[in-house]
């Protein structure tokens, strides 16, 4: 199937939950796991976890690292729609490729996103929509330069979805996670569709607390906090250290 998405960078590719997802030709990566589902993933790994710890607050702020073909942030306001939450909704998502954001109101989504047309139109045309309940802004640029100078109160609920630490090494380092310290709240949640040891190791020496995300019908995943959360399975990260002592965390430097 071709569509007017396509192009010299990406491709919509059908994913097993029946969405449709891309696969990046710059990066030779997938948008989503094609096995888990575009939607399916956005939803259990990222904001189906969030949300069981975040339900009861007046007002919640995500961090979306990064947009992409838009799914985490889509996907927030499906979940909120059907759960009828009604606490005030922010939503800000950092994405390096323009052209990609621009190019999204001819992406085929799920029907389940068919009542945010309008938004999604808005979104790939201005990056921004608000209305009183949502505020949703996409931030053209580099995530690395955005999470240093964020201006706005720091975020209940960062969802990591870079492409892989083998790929797209810099949003994953030590440093990284230390602006990501400086910038979620003390409960907040952070959900990662990554269980690899580096990643946790740099998440771990930034005081987060790992956890495990773990469903029947979709792979592992993590979820951190510098905050103790009692949803989770606590992940043992020292034991894990003693069992693999020659493991270390990504380090900006060697992404140079
Ligand atoms: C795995 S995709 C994100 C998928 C997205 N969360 C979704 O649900 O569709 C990774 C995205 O990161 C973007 N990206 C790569 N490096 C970046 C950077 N330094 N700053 C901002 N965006 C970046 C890529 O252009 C790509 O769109």
């Amino acid at each position: 199937m071709t569509s007017q998405f396509d192009s010299k960078l990406h491709s919509m590719v059908l994913s097993e939950d029946g969405s449709y997802t891309a696969y990046s030709k710059e990066y030779d990566e997938h948008y989503h796991s094609t096995k888990d589902g575009a939607l399916h993933e956005s939803l259990v790994k990222h904001v189906q976890p969030a949300f069981k710890t975040k339900q009861d607050q007046n007002e919640i702020t995500i961090l979306d690292i990064c947009y992409g073909l838009g799914f985490n942030t889509l996907a927030t306001l499906y979940y909120y729609k059907k759960n009828n939450l009604t606490s005030k909704l922010n939503i800000y998502s950092p994405e390096l490729d323009a052209s990609l954001v621009k190019s999204l109101k001819d992406f085929t989504y799920p029907k389940e996103f068919d009542e945010f047309k309008n938004i999604i139109l808005e979104l790939s045309e201005n990056g921004i929509y608000d209305d009183e309940l949502w505020h949703v802004e996409i931030f053209l640029g580099d995530a690395r330069e955005y999470i240093q100078t964020f201006p706005h109160a720091k975020f209940d609920i960062v969802y990591q979805d870079a492409f892989s630490p083998t790929t797209n090494p810099i949003l994953w380092t030590k440093e990284y996670f230390r602006d990501i310290r400086n910038i979620i709240k003390k409960d907040g949640v952070l959900t990662t569709y990554s269980i690899a040891l580096g990643v946790r190791l740099a998440l771990h020496e930034n005081e987060f607390i790992l956890y495990l995300n773990k469903g029947e019908n979709f792979r592992d995943s993590t979820v951190a906090s510098l905050s103790t959360l009692e949803q989770f399975l606590y992940v043992n990260i020292q034991h894990k250290i003693t069992c693999n002592p020659q493991a270390k965390s990504l380090s900006d430097k060697d992404t140079l």
